[in-house]
């Protein structure tokens, strides 16, 4: 099974962005982390982030019936992008969003997603356990609807 994580903007400086909110752990670290948790689930993992939209749009393209599941914190582009839930709609891969912090408990911009209601769940709030939570239930999804 092959899986991939998307991280969009800003997600490069985790560890010395906004701590109070987005603790101290950088990108490199999670993804590290996330690996381990794949090759224990005996499955493969790549990971990709980018600050460019159209990057992250070709990335989605490019993994059309090659990646069976997408775990996506697309930062502020969640509230924004069109062009990614577009993506993510084309190639019909099954995702989940995911955010370190509570977006419901920020501000109003924050509360809106173009995201989530195409996803198979949204895991919001638990910093970066959100992405362990967020592997563990795509891996479930996939896993009991093949
Ligand atoms: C974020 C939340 C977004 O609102 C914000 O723009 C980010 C990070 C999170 O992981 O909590 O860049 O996606």
């Amino acid at each position: 099974m092959q899986l991939l994580l998307i991280n969009g903007p800003n997600l490069n400086l985790l560890g010395r962005r906004e701590t109070d909110i987005y603790g101290t752990t950088n990108l490199e670290s999670i993804e590290e982390e996330l690996r381990g948790k794949a090759i224990k689930e005996n499955v493969d993992l790549d990971c990709f982030q980018s600050n460019s939209e159209s990057e992250i749009v070709e990335r989605i393209h490019d993994s059309f019936k090659k990646v069976d599941g997408i775990l996506i914190n697309a930062g502020a582009y969640t509230h924004t992008s069109i062009a990614i839930r577009d993506a993510l709609l084309g190639v019909s891969i099954p995702y989940v969003e995911l955010h370190l912090s509570n977006t419901y408990a920020r501000e109003d911009f924050r509360h809106q997603s173009y995201l989530s209601d195409k996803a198979i769940g949204l895991v919001s709030g638990f910093g970066i356990m959100s992405y362990q939570l967020a592997m563990q239930g795509l891996l479930n999804h996939i896993r009991t609807s093949n």
